[in-house]
């Protein structure tokens, strides 16, 4: 299979009147089509600029990044447009990009996300939750092959956090989209991804690699993950990893 994503001795520190924050220290990584990876690591480790990075938004000090597809990006702070209406916030990327929406799509995906009343509210009028689903959707929107998601379930409730998951690794599966995400809970990562990544604290460096396999019965689903008698025995080896008083 293809590499999609390709990281190289990537070196990454910012500089400030307070001196320089080294923040990664040769991350050598590559990522295939399809897959799902989470990153996990301390606060403040690095994960947002790993994806600043990856999206380009920002240039590596040294080293050298290969993406060879399309990248969509939900950031951690969701960003909406507190202006424009929940409608005009997900065609934001199409408007900017002059491509013609198309609107039953956006319908059908607000429908599914519990937003269909709130099309045209303000991000003002809507909960963390409902806020974060938009974001999401203005992502997705736009079919990008490469699909980045900055902590995206973390401000949801437990149980819409745990069917958001199983909708969004559905859409994830039947678009093949590539996806990495950053997350700091582990139950989620091992839900979710079949790779994952733990980052030490700064300068990160990449410290463990789980390929997650859980021997499951049935089709996978993050839901279905919790129950795989394997799933506690990863959560055991990541917090190790982790190891939060290093
Ligand atoms: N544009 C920037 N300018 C200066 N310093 C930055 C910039 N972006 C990030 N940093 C610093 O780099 C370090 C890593 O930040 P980053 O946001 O990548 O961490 P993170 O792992 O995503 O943290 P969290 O888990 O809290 O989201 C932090 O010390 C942060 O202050
Ligand atoms: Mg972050």
């Amino acid at each position: 299979m293809e590499n999609e994503i390709e990281f190289k001795n990537v070196c990454k520190s910012f500089y400030s009147l307070k001196g320089e924050t080294h923040v990664l220290q040769n991350m050598n990584f590559t990522i295939k089509k399809g897959e799902i990876v989470a990153i996990v690591g301390p606060s403040g480790c690095g994960k947002s600029t790993l994806l600043n990075l990856i999206s380009g938004l920002i240039k590596p000090d040294q080293g050298t990044i290969q993406i060879s597809k399309k990248v969509g990006y939900m950031f951690q702070k969701d960003n909406l447009l507190e202006w424009r209406t929940v409608y005009k916030n997900i065609t934001l990327g199409p408007e900017i990009k002059k491509i013609k929406v198309d609107n039953k799509h956006i319908d059908t995906l607000l429908e599914k996300y519990g937003l269909s009343e709130f099309k045209f509210h303000y991000p003002k009028e809507l909960s963390g939750g409902m806020r974060q689903r938009v974001a999401l959707l203005r992502t997705l929107v736009l079919d990008p092959d490469i699909l980045l998601l900055d902590e995206p379930f973390s401000s949801l409730d437990y149980q819409t956090k745990i069917t958001v998951q199983d909708d969004i690794y559905k859409i994830i599966k039947e678009t093949q989209k590539t996806t990495i995400l950053v997350t700091h809970d582990i139950t989620e990562a091992i839900a979710m991804a079949n790779r994952v990544l733990v980052l030490t604290k700064r300068p990160s460096t990449i410290k463990a690699v789980f390929d997650i396999q859980l021997d499951l019965k049935e089709e996978k689903t993050p839901f279905l993950a919790r129950n795989s008698a394997k799933f506690k025995d990863y959560f055991n080896l990541i917090w190790e990893a982790l190891d939060i008083h290093e």
